[in-house]
């Protein structure tokens, strides 16, 4: 199969969009729990197919970031409401690096921590924080010439309930963990065995917090395909997901 790559190099600024959902590009939805594979395959698929990515993960933990560095209490909706329509415009996500911006300031490094996935899953309990950042989803997944991959927790229940292609990314407890354990330690973050146990115990009460909230909970929506990574490597994965996308969609 022959790919020509075709992503967009435009940054994608946060500013309030449309759901667009007639005559769009084609919209495959990836959701899944925490360390399934889903941020590394999905970019990887897209670079191939020459699609967009929208990871909106980086959205919710941006906003935890903001939110603590600010000393907003979760609690408060109108002091939220006003945080984010100050931010709203200077949020900016790289799709090509998966750079995180606010302004010029690059806050990449604050967000890919554990303590920042945990107050990311505290931060999108909220009903506010999820509506103000629904339309931008939409905005993203729908600005591609071809298509797009938007991978999360709700966006083939909720973002997009009519995309093409719903898929469920999930991998067992310890391969996500030992997953996260590594990607951590590549960087330099982590690296015994009470972290591992540490990171084990992180994703398992993300899982539970994430599926068990209100508000867009994490649960696969029934005309999902759900794909298990648990015993594939990340290649393997890659090249499953490209065939099932190039099979389901007929490219
Ligand atoms: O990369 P990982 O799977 O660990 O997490 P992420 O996709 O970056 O998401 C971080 C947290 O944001 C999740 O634990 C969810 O609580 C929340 N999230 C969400 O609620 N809805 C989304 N569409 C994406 C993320």
């Amino acid at each position: 199969m022959d790919f020509e790559n075709n992503s967009s190099k435009t940054d994608h600024v946060m500013t309030q969009g449309k759901s667009t959902t007639k005559s769009r590009c084609k919209i495959v939805a990836v959701d899944g729990p925490a360390a399934s594979g889903k941020s590394s395959v999905c970019s990887a698929v897209c670079s191939k197919l020459g699609w967009n990515y929208v990871n909106t993960g980086f959205l919710y933990r941006a906003v935890a970031y903001i939110t603590r560095q600010e000393g907003i209490d979760l609690a408060d909706d109108s002091a939220l409401k006003v945080l984010l329509s100050k931010f709203s415009d200077s949020l900016r996500w790289e799709p090509d690096t998966g750079k995180v911006f606010v302004g010029d300031l690059d806050i990449t490094d604050h967000l890919y921590t554990d303590i920042a996935g945990q107050d990311a899953s505290r931060v999108a309990k909220n009903s506010i924080v999820r509506e103000l950042l629904l339309p931008l989803q939409r905005r993203l997944g729908t600005q591609s010439k071809y298509g797009a991959i938007v991978d999360g927790r709700d966006i083939g229940t909720v973002v997009f309930p009519d995309a093409d292609l719903k898929v469920f990314m999930t991998a067992s407890l310890d391969v996500r963990a030992q997953r996260r354990f590594h990607q951590l330690e590549s960087n330099g973050q982590t690296g015994s065995q009470e972290d591992f146990d540490a990171i084990k115990a992180s994703i398992a009460k993300r899982d539970i917090q994430d599926s068990a909230r209100g508000e867009a909970p994490l649960k696969q929506a029934d005309d999902a395909l759900t794909f298990d990574t648990s015993d594939m490597n990340s290649e393997e994965a890659i090249a499953a997901l490209v065939e099932l996308i190039s099979t389901k969609l007929k490219l």
